[in-house]
């Protein structure tokens, strides 16, 4: 029996199950909004981060993307998948995991399920940029794709901005039906369509977060009129797009950072000299958000690394005083920094 591994050696780990309780410990919708609150609160001192376009890995059945930044302090980085055909198999479109580290020694302090934390963060992110660009008082939001990350977006708008109504559809109807059920008892009027055009009747958000490997027409012109958010989830990838290239000519768009968004976002439809706002710009007050109440506005969202940086600090946070969280050994962490060979020899037979 070797002996135990020393102090240094563990590092916490959020599994998916303390992901869950800690998520229910301070309630789903209070937990979006502290979320979407760290997420503003990084996005207004973005310009201290560390960035660059995620490192993509592409196949033909889908992409996995590794994310990593730093504010200086700390560093994190995500590991994500994204394979519109996986739920077929019985596997999920988006698994992902998560490391928060120390810049001073670069050992990580905590390694955490990302899975849940996507879609929470995801959303959080989503109402986050709705403060500043939905029309104000939006009710209604049409939510276009009802799979993974469908219930979060719906909970996160309704605790974040207000909203009252869900209008929900999905070419499959079984994940309508899901989704209707999940948010049965949210508080939320749901209502279940057997359209995409009729999910927007009288929307002011419409969020769409289909998944399918294409150049896909979710919305065209004629379905979307003046005064509409427009919460674009669903197109993250080259090749991966989910709106009519005609509604990016009449919106005024906002990405999170533009070198990965020309590569990823809907915007890879559109000229080089197409122009978008990065959304940190909006939340310092140097540019404007919805200027007027008939624009639309688009939020051509893929995800970025500093979303995921403030979910894991967020996390982290949250665990003090908590036992959500297995010490794994994880670091070698020899008697003396330089025998790392007389380490292994603890475990000689
Ligand atoms: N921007 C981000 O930060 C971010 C984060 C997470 C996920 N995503 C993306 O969001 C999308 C959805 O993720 P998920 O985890 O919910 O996936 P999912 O596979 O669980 O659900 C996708 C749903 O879209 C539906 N769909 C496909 N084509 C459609 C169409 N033409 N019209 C209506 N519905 C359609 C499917 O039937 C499915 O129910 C994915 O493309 C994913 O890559 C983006």
């Amino acid at each position: 029996m070797p002996p135990a591994a020393s102090p240094l050696a563990y590092v916490p780990f959020v599994s998916v199950e303390n992901m869950m309780r800690l998520v229910h410990q301070h309630g789903v919708e209070p937990f979006l909004v502290g979320l979407a609150d760290a997420i503003e609160e990084d996005y207004s001192r973005w310009e201290i981060f560390e960035k660059a376009p995620r490192l993509a890995s592409h196949s033909r059945e889908g992409v996995i993307e590794l994310m990593p930044t730093s504010d200086g302090e700390t560093y994190s980085f995500k590991y994500v998948n994204g394979h519109p055909s996986n739920t077929a198999k019985g596997y999920q479109t988006v698994a992902a995991l998560g490391l928060l580290a120390r810049v001073d020694t670069g050992y990580p302090v905590m390694l955490s399920e990302m899975t849940l934390l996507t879609a929470l963060r995801t959303a959080a992110t989503s109402a986050m940029v709705a403060r500043y660009l939905a029309p104000s008082g939006s009710q209604v939001m049409a939510m276009i794709g009802n799979g993974a990350q469908a219930e979060f977006q719906a909970l996160a708008m309704k605790a974040v901005i207000g909203i009252a109504e869900i209008r929900l559809y999905d070419i499959d109807p079984q994940a309508t039906r899901k989704a209707a059920h999940n948010l049965a008892d949210s508080g939320l009027r749901v209502i279940s369509c057997a359209s995409a055009e009729e999910a927007i009747e009288g929307a002011q958000i419409v969020t769409t977060c289909t998944a399918d490997k294409a150049y896909a027409t979710i919305l065209t012109d004629n379905m979307v009129g003046q005064g509409i958010h427009i919460n674009a989830i669903g197109g993250d990838c080259p090749g991966k797009t989910e709106l009519h290239k005609d509604i990016l000519s009449r919106a005024a768009t906002f990405v999170e950072f533009e070198p990965q968004t020309r590569i990823e976002g809907e915007i890879q439809q559109m000229p080089e000299d197409y122009p978008v706002t990065e959304f940190f710009q909006v939340v310092r007050g140097d540019a404007a958000g919805r200027s007027d109440p008939r624009q639309i506005t688009l939020f051509d969202s893929v995800g970025f690394a500093i979303e995921d940086f403030s979910a894991l600090r967020f996390v982290h946070a949250k665990l003090q005083d908590t036992d959500y969280f297995l010490e794994l050994d994880i670091l070698a962490d020899p008697d003396e920094p330089r025998d790392l060979f007389g380490m292994l020899q603890r475990a000689r037979p």
